[in-house]
């Protein structure tokens, strides 16, 4: 195992009806901005239960975050920020509202020019207006870590950062929310969340017995709970299963001390930034493909996933190592997700434009960063 640092502020408030707790948990004088998106939350009681729970605030609202949130959109709101002195950020909503919070959180606290730097050039972030989340949708791990992906709409780029600054203070995991989901946004989560785990786990071995046995009871976790979510949104106790594991899956736990892959998000986000497939799809899209191409490199890992995940223990390594794709692959169809980039309309032309721009950025990806544009275009047309 590798040496590591880990420290995790983020305070959980898991449960039915925990909403209500969001007010006492913000410091008592704060100007709150509460940011949305497109309105779910004033479809499914949300709304109310929050702004019942800070009564007394002072309040200003700023709704219509998209979903990869746009810079764009997200820019104006830390004009509001500065106009109306806000201290604190309430990000009520999934994944996307919660990075672009976070962003405006940096953003509005930036010093050393235009903020895209946070995202083109790493530039760190000193400072951030501290944020309370009601996460509504699980699957991006959002609400437990410091990462936040943003999409510049002029120039058709989808780039993260991460930092410590803009981890929530809280985070309140209502499982209740689950049951406005549509059938859609409960497979990506379900996907985007089993990926997650991919990522920290499905790489070389490095005598890692605790983060690889936590790895895979999330994803059995999810390959249990998450058909039972799809097939009855109001199963309370299946959603708060599958709520908590989309948390675990990426609050820094599971990837401590160990090597991390990452490339079939760094290639997913592209085809989002291209023709705004929804992330998790584009994680179904590529990760068969990173597997095949990789399977000398994660090897061990890949069987072992096999055997532990999918309980695969018959055939030479080859064999085995076929099924184990093939059953990531019917999974994430079983749950509705197309696995293959013509079930997304994508012309081959964009695998030109993406690892022409892979090539343009000069750096490679993957664990050993030895996915080059040569290794990328394999791992896109292999499935076509
Ligand atoms: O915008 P509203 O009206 O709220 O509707 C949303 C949106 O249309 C809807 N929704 C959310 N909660 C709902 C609901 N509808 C009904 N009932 C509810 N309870 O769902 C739609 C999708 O929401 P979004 O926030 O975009 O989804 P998700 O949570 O999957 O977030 C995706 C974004 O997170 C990034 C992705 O790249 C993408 O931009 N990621 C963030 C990560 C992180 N911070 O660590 C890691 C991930 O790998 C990922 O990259
Ligand atoms: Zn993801």
């Amino acid at each position: 195992m590798y040496n590591f640092e880990y420290q995790n502020p983020v305070k959980i408030i898991f449960g039915k009806g925990e909403i209500k707790k969001v007010g006492t948990n913000i410091p008592s004088g704060a100007k709150i901005l509460l940011t949305y998106g497109g309105g779910s939350i004033f479809k499914n009681g949300v709304y109310e239960q929050v702004k019942a729970a800070i009564k007394g605030f002072e309040v200003v609202e700023f709704g219509g975050i998209e979903p990869n949130p746009h810079y764009e959109t997200l820019m104006k709101a830390v004009e509001v920020v500065k106009n109306e002195n806000i201290t604190f950020l309430l990000s009520v909503g999934g994944g996307s509202v919660l990075d672009g919070t976070k962003f405006i959180a940096a953003a509005a606290c930036f010093q050393n020019g235009d903020p895209w730097l946070i995202l083109t050039k790493r530039a760190p972030v000193v400072d951030a207006i501290p944020i309370g989340a009601v996460i509504t949708l699980p699957a991006t791990g959002s609400e437990m870590n410091g990462n936040s992906v943003v999409t510049r709409i002029e120039t058709t780029e989808k780039l993260s950062f991460a930092s410590q600054k803009v981890m929530p203070v809280f985070s309140v995991l209502d499982p209740e929310v689950i049951f406005s989901l549509p059938e859609k946004q409960v497979a990506n989560g379900v996907v985007d969340a089993f990926v997650h785990v991919i990522e920290q786990y499905l790489t070389f071995p490095v005598n890692s017995p605790i983060q690889d046995r936590f790895s895979e009871s999330i994803l059995k976790t999810l390959v249990e709970e998450g058909p039972k979510v799809l097939a009855d949104r109001n199963n309370y106790e299946a959603a708060a299963n599958f709520m908590w594991s989309a948390t675990m899956a990426l609050n820094g736990l599971i990837g401590v001390g160990v090597p991390q892959d990452w490339a079939t998000h760094m290639i997913g986000h592209e085809l989002t930034a291209y023709h705004g497939i929804d992330h998790a799809r584009t994680l179904a899209i590529v990760l068969p493909g990173v597997m095949n191409i990789k399977r000398t490199l994660k090897k061990d890992k890949i069987l072992q996933l096999g055997e532990r995940v999918w309980g695969i223990i018959d055939g030479t390594d080859d064999e085995r190592i076929d099924q184990t794709i093939q059953k990531t692959v019917d999974f994430f169809e079983s749950v509705g997700l197309p696995t293959r980039l013509p079930d997304y309309d994508v012309p081959t032309e964009t695998i030109d434009t993406i690892c022409t721009r892979f090539e343009k950025r000069g750096y490679k990806i993957g664990e050993k960063a030895d996915i080059g544009p040569a290794e990328i275009r394999t791992i896109l047309e292999s499935r076509l």
